[in-house]
C-alpha cells in the first residue's frame, strides 16, 4: 500500500509523474475517486490545505469530509489506530494535518488505506509538490538552477529540500545557528543526491537562485517559543534588497500564512516577484494529481492481487 508521509515516498521519476498529473486541466481529470470518500482528519487549523484537498477530491469524482480537531478525539476518545480502522471502513483514503509525525506513521502502519500527510511537525509534502509545480511553471525544473530559502529549517523547508533533491535542483538553505537542520535530514537529502548546502547568511545563501522561499518563524505548535524565534530571526527578513541579490528574474514563494515585517517584507510578497497567489492555487492542482496518482496505484495493486 502507497502512503504519502514525506515526498520521498515517491521515486524521482513519481515525482515527475505527480507533476505531469497536476498540470493537466481539472476538466481533463480522471474519475479516479468515482463513489469514494477521503477522511481529512486536522489536529491544527488551515485555510489552503483543507480547500484544496477538498475541491481536488471533488474534481476526481470523489467525496470529501473534513473531521475538525476535536471531532474524533486523536488517541483521547479512542486510538488513532481505531480511528483509521473505522474511517477506512467509509474512505478509501485518509489524510491528516497532526502535531506529531509518529502520528502518521501509527496511522499508516495500520495498511487500511493510503495516509496522506496534510503537514505534520517533520514534513508538508503536499506544499512541497505546490511548490514544485509553480517553479516548473514559472522557470522550468531542468531550467532552475538554485532554490534558496531563508528561515526556518522546518517542516516546510525539509520537504521543498527533499522535493529539490528528488528533481535535481541544487537548493541552499539560510538558517540561524540554532536552528538548522539536524545531520540526519542532512544525510537524507546526501543519499537522494541532493545538492543543500547551509549558511547563516541570507545574502550568500540568495546568489544564484532562481527562487527564493520562506517561512513563518513560529510555526502551528511552537508558539510558547515565538519570543526567541522572532530575536533569533531578526536578521532573516526576505527583504526587496536581499530579492535584488537573487538571480535575475526570480521569483518569490511562501507556503503561506505570511507575516509580512517577520519573515518577508511587504513589498516583496505583494511584488512583482512575488508567485505566491499561483503557489497557493497549485495546493489545489498538486493535490489532485497526487491524489490520482494514489489512486492509480491502489487500483494496479488490486488487480494484481
Ligand atoms: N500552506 C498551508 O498549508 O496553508 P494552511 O495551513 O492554510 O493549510
Ligand atoms: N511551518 C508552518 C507551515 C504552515 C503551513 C507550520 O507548521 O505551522
Amino acid at each position: 500500500m502507497r502512503h504519502f508521509l514525506a515526498v520521498d515516498d515517491l521515486s524521482a521519476d513519481e515525482l515527475r509523474w505527480v507533476l505531469d498529473l497536476s498540470a493537466r486541466p481539472a476538466a481533463a481529470a480522471p474519475a479516479a475517486l468515482e463513489g469514494s470518500g477521503v477522511a481529512l482528519v486536522f489536529e491544527k487549523a488551515s485555510n489552503r490545505t483543507r480547500n484544496s484537498m477538498e475541491m481536488a477530491v471533488r474534481q476526481l469524482g470523489g467525496h470529501p469530509v473534513y473531521i475538525r480537531p476535536e471531532e474524533v478525539g486523536m488517541d483521547v476518545r479512542e486510538t488513532a489506530e481505531d480511528i483509521v480502522r473505522t474511517l477506512a471502513c467509509y474512505h478509501t483514503m485518509i489524510a491528516a494535518r497532526v502535531y506529531r509525525h509518529g502520528l502518521l506513521e501509527r496511522m499508516a502502519a495500520c495498511e487500511v488505506a493510503p495516509v496522506v500527510n496534510l503537514l505534520s511537525d517533520d514534513a508538508h509534502p503536499c506544499q512541497a509538490l505546490a511548490d514544485l509545480l509553480t517553479i516548473s511553471q514559472c522557470i522550468g525544473l531542468d531550467r532552475t538552477e538554485r532554490v534558496a530559502f531563508v528561515g526556518d529549517a522546518n517542516n516546510v523547508w525539509r520537504s521543498l529540500a527533499i522535493g529539490c533533491a528528488l528533481a535535481g535542483i541544487p537548493s541552499t538553505l539560510a538558517v540561524p545557528s540554532g536552528y538548522g537542520p539536524s545531520s540526519e535530514t542532512l544525510d537524507r537529502l546526501g543519499a537522494l543526491g541532493g545538492e543543500c548546502t547551509v549558511t547563516d547568511d541570507p545574502a550568500a545563501a540568495v546568489v544564484g537562485a532562481d527562487a527564493v522561499c520562506t517561512d513563518v518563524w513560529t510555526s502551528m505548535g511552537q508558539e510558547d517559543e515565538q519570543a526567541e524565534r522572532l530575536a533569533a530571526f531578526g536578521a532573516y527578513q526576505v527583504t526587496p534588497e536581499l530579492m535584488s541579490q537573487a538571480a535575475d528574474g526570480a521569483i518569490f514563494l511562501h507556503c503561506l500564512p505570511a507575516h509580512r515585517g517577520e519573515e518577508v517584507a511587504a513589498e516583496v510578497i505583494d511584488g512583482p516577484a512575488s508567485r505566491v497567489w499561483q503557489q497557493a492555487e497549485n495546493r489545489m492542482h498538486a493535490a489532485r494529481g497526487l491524489l490520482a496518482f494514489l489512486a492509480g496505484q491502489a487500483a494496479a495493486q488490486g488487480e494484481a492481487s
